[in-house]
């Protein structure tokens, strides 16, 4: 059973925090999906004898603390709208798991570390696998650990009983059947958004050709690949729903968010498999980049009716909370919130359009 005490009604209506909780939560799988398939990258590239592999390998590593940053930022506003929307649920989740769930703390503490270690290694000619692979474990684990708790937070039937076994709060769920799916789906989906940021970091100025070449090959191959298996794995997680929670998706709203992750798959495939040949497309890679975003928004809103579906069927429905308005200060929120978002665009786009260090040398040389 869900508790009951919810003592402070909403300050805002349940739609605007699920759209502003949606919209951040999309923006932070894309971030995530980016730092996994960048490691990804790096470890590919790496692989490679070349010159211009080494190159390459250097140009993505060198990006991912910027990601990382991203990933942090971006999950902190989803957070704070779940806890406000699904209190009762994912309190009480995350004191069950509490240890392992603070231990997502260290963990992406030693992710990051690992990400400057990698550039650094790659920009000293030295290998970069191993603390590549560290960083991307790592990374996985704070996935897999946010995978557990997401999904403990739909099971107050296994919390007594979890309770009653230990206090310590040193434990998962029992075995629940849709929790390696969604985490799966999630994972494969930072295959995709690795090959699309490697043809995003081709744009980036001062890379020779043979380096933009190979970034725009790796990069268009491995995000055409990635699809078909992230479908699968998405059609993974649908099945392994109870059959209400299936019967409850198929209304329209959730239909347009998967076929809006179809669409804006099939647009990414499409557009990164027009890289593979080498050639220049600024508007193809921009176009791939956000049809990979739409596929995120399309599945951020599909995973929101599994939750609300999944608790609406256990007797908590999140529509039905107390709302108390306070729109003036509803107001300055969404203001800031879009300067916020404003500022953060345009962070991206300085960061783009950025010289080397090397480039900005050969100029003054020059
Ligand atoms: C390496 C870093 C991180 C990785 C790989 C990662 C990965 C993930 C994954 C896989 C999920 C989906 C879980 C599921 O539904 O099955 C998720 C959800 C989420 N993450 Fe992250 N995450 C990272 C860091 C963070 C940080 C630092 C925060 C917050 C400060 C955060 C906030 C969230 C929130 C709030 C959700 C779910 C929100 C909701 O269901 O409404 N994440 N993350």
């Amino acid at each position: 059973m869900y508790p009951n005490a919810d003592p402070i009604p909403l300050p805002a209506p349940v739609w605007l925090m699920k759209v502003l909780s949606l919209l951040t939560l999309a923006l932070h799988f894309t971030a995530l999906m980016l730092l996994v398939g960048g490691l990804f990258m790096v470890l590919l590239l790496a692989a490679g004898k070349t010159e211009a592999a080494k190159k390459a390998a250097l140009a993505v590593a060198k990006k991912l603390p910027t990601t990382m940053t991203y990933v942090i930022n971006l999950g902190v506003p989803p957070l704070l709208f779940a806890q406000v929307l699904y209190g009762r649920a994912l309190y009480t989740s995350s004191v069950l798991m509490a240890a392992i769930w603070i231990a997502v703390i260290p963990l992406v503490m030693g992710c990051y570390w690992h990400l400057y270690r990698t550039a650094d290694r790659l920009a000293n000619g030295k290998s970069p696998i191993i603390t590549t692979l560290v960083a991307l474990v790592l990374a996985m684990c704070v996935g897999q650990i946010y995978s557990l708790n997401m999904t403990l937070m739909l099971r107050p039937e296994v919390w007594q009983g979890m309770y009653a076994k230990t206090a310590t709060g040193l434990q998962v769920a029992p075995h629940d059947p849709t929790m390696f799916p969604r985490f799966a789906f999630m994972m494969l989906g930072g295959l995709a958004f690795g090959g699309v940021g490697a043809l995003v970091v081709a744009l980036q100025r001062g890379l020779d050709d043979d380096t933009r070449a190979l970034l725009r090959q790796k990069g268009g191959l491995v995000a055409s690949a990635a699809l078909v298996p992230q479908v699968l794995a998405g059609f993974w997680v649908y099945s392994r729903q109870p059959e209400g929670v299936q019967q409850a998706l198929h209304s329209p709203l959730y239909l347009t968010g998967a076929g809006l992750f179809l669409l804006g798959g099939v647009l990414a495939l499409l557009l990164a498999a027009l890289h593979i040949g080498g050639k220049k497309p600024l508007l193809l890679t921009i176009g791939a980049a956000v049809g990979g975003f739409l596929a995120n928004v399309g599945a951020v809103i599909y995973r929101d009716g599994i939750r609300d579906q999944t608790l609406r069927l256990k007797g908590f429905d999140v529509w039905d909370r107390a709302v108390v308005p306070n729109w003036g200060v509803i107001g300055i929120f969404l203001v800031l919130f879009v300067i916020g978002l404003g500022l953060v665009g345009w962070l991206v786009l300085v960061a783009a359009q950025a010289k080397t260090i090397e480039t900005k040398e050969a100029e003054v040389v020059a």
